[in-house]
């Protein structure tokens, strides 16, 4: 197999013959192969090629060649072949994602600036593209897809890709009206990326009986009032999160101190909220309030604090073009005054992890964010050997306590990227840009090694 770019051009020239200039016949170690069979995504087909007296790797396609395959534009792109007779064009990367509130500006609504990020690291290279289920046509094999251009964006056919971002952003679509879609996918031997949203339970079911599984602070799902009130008795502090819960929505942290009853501080209407009870039997009415079924209780960890916030991370962890787990963005999180969370949404501040460390941890600063990263690597492989599907993006809410134990609190499957806000953080947001697209490259078996 031989990898190496070429430029593609589009001839009017009628039959099915493709021309090769010699550069790119060598390069593809194709000297003197006269058919081969040209492949982009899942279309395939035949072709007689020649040979094309011209400077560079170059390729000329003939319009029924173009339009039976659906090649979507001219210009650079990867090619390899494989066999010794066959020649793959591409790769063809899908990104899946929402298109509600579709407009021909916005084609994904909200996140389309963001999906335009995403496609610009690789818009020249591959074929990269956004679409919404909707864009799928099985029957064709095709995909009704969205590219970048200079001024926004333009539609074209192309046909089922060679490999999957999942990037859908709302969890009942990702869940449930997907699922028939994404299978179809993997049915057809095309790999897809972050098959779905992760609840918390998910992935500490994933990480059961692994060794790793010493970083997840004590957890217990559906918590009967009997394991609350022994949780707190055995941890002083816990937490009580939904399981399916985002954006510290729905979050109870409840203490018990034996002379002075039961605290219980949550969010509400925009509000932190603290209230004492004498009785466990009164702070469980509050909490009945919820569908604890869907609720897990976690023991309560003393992370480090500045000012009396406490300070968590979020370690963007990204597979690469080699498949190895890398922590592309990293960032530190203060909670705000009174709150629950660290999230920036309910008065958190964002920060860098060295920042941080440094004031904590004083010289040994490195050291301990080296120690975290290696912990977050090893979090990846964990959750990943029991995962039945590629997983190629994680973010991690990671806290360390006082006695510097590392503790991870939930790993999302589709990390947000609010702590790129930071102006000394927006290389590492571009790097996780970077990595999705590397790794994307080689799932489709276009093994591209760090050159793409
Ligand atoms: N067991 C815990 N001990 C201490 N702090 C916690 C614990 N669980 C959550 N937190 C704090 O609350 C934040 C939100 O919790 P998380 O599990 O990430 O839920 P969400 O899905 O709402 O983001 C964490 O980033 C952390 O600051
Ligand atoms: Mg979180």
């Amino acid at each position: 197999m031989s990898l190496t770019t070429c430029n593609i051009h589009f001839t009017q020239r009628s039959g099915n013959s493709v021309y090769l200039s010699r550069a790119l016949r060598t390069a593809l170690q194709m000297e003197n192969q006269k058919t081969a069979t040209i492949k982009i995504g899942q279309k395939q087909t035949q072709c007689p090629i020649r040979t094309l007296k011209k400077q560079g790797k170059h390729l000329y396609i003939p319009t029924f060649v173009r339009n039976h395959l659906k090649i979507p534009r001219s210009g650079n792109c990867y090619i390899q072949s494989v066999h010794g007779d066959e020649i793959q064009l591409g790769p063809v990367i899908g990104i899946l994602t929402s298109s509600a509130n579709r407009t021909p500006s916005q084609p994904f609504g909200k996140i389309s600036p963001l999906i335009h990020q995403y496609l610009k690291v690789g818009a020249d290279k591959a074929f990269y593209f956004a679409f919404s289920l909707r864009d799928i046509n099985w029957q064709q094999a095709t995909v009704s897809g969205y590219f970048i251009s200079s001024g926004g964006w333009v539609r074209r056919t192309v046909p089922l890709p060679d490999v999957v971002y999942n990037r859908l952003t709302s969890r009942r679509v990702d869940i449930s009206d997907s699922t028939q879609n994404k299978e179809r996918f993997v049915r057809n031997g095309i790999p897809i990326f972050n098959w779905s949203y992760f609840n918390k339970s998910d992935v500490y079911h994933l990480l059961e009986g692994e060794p790793e599984s010493k970083y997840v602070p004590e957890s217990h799902e559906n918590p009967p009032p009997e394991k609350i009130k022994a949780m707190l008795e055995k941890y002083q502090t816990v937490y009580l999160k939904p399981t399916g819960g985002s954006m510290g929505k729905g979050i109870f942290k409840l203490t018990y101190q034996p002379s002075k009853g039961y605290f219980c501080r949550f969010r509400r209407d925009g509000k932190n909220v603290l209230l004492r009870f004498n009785r466990f039997s009164r702070l469980i009415q509050l909490l009945n309030r919820q569908d604890l079924r869907r609720y897990i209780v976690q023991q309560g960890i003393k992370l480090i604090e500045i000012d009396n916030c406490p300070i968590d991370f979020r370690f963007h962890m990204n597979k690469n073009g080699v498949n190895q787990w890398v922590p592309a963005g990293i960032g530190a999180k203060k909670a705000g005054r009174g709150s629950v969370t660290t999230h920036i949404k309910n008065g958190g501040q964002l920060l860098t992890p060295e920042s941080v460390l440094s004031r904590f941890f004083g010289q040994r600063a490195d050291e301990v964010l080296e120690k975290t990263k290696d912990v977050a690597i090893r979090l990846c492989e964990a959750i990943e050997r029991k995962y039945p599907y590629h997983l190629g993006e994680l973010g991690f809410d990671i806290g360390i306590d006082r006695n510097e134990n590392i503790w991870m609190f939930e790993a999302n499957a589709k990390p947000g990227r609010s702590i790129y806000k930071h102006p000394m953080l927006k290389t590492q947001g571009a790097d996780t840009l970077k990595h999705v697209f590397e790794y994307s490259l080689y799932l489709s078996n276009f093994h591209v090694k760090g050159d793409a």
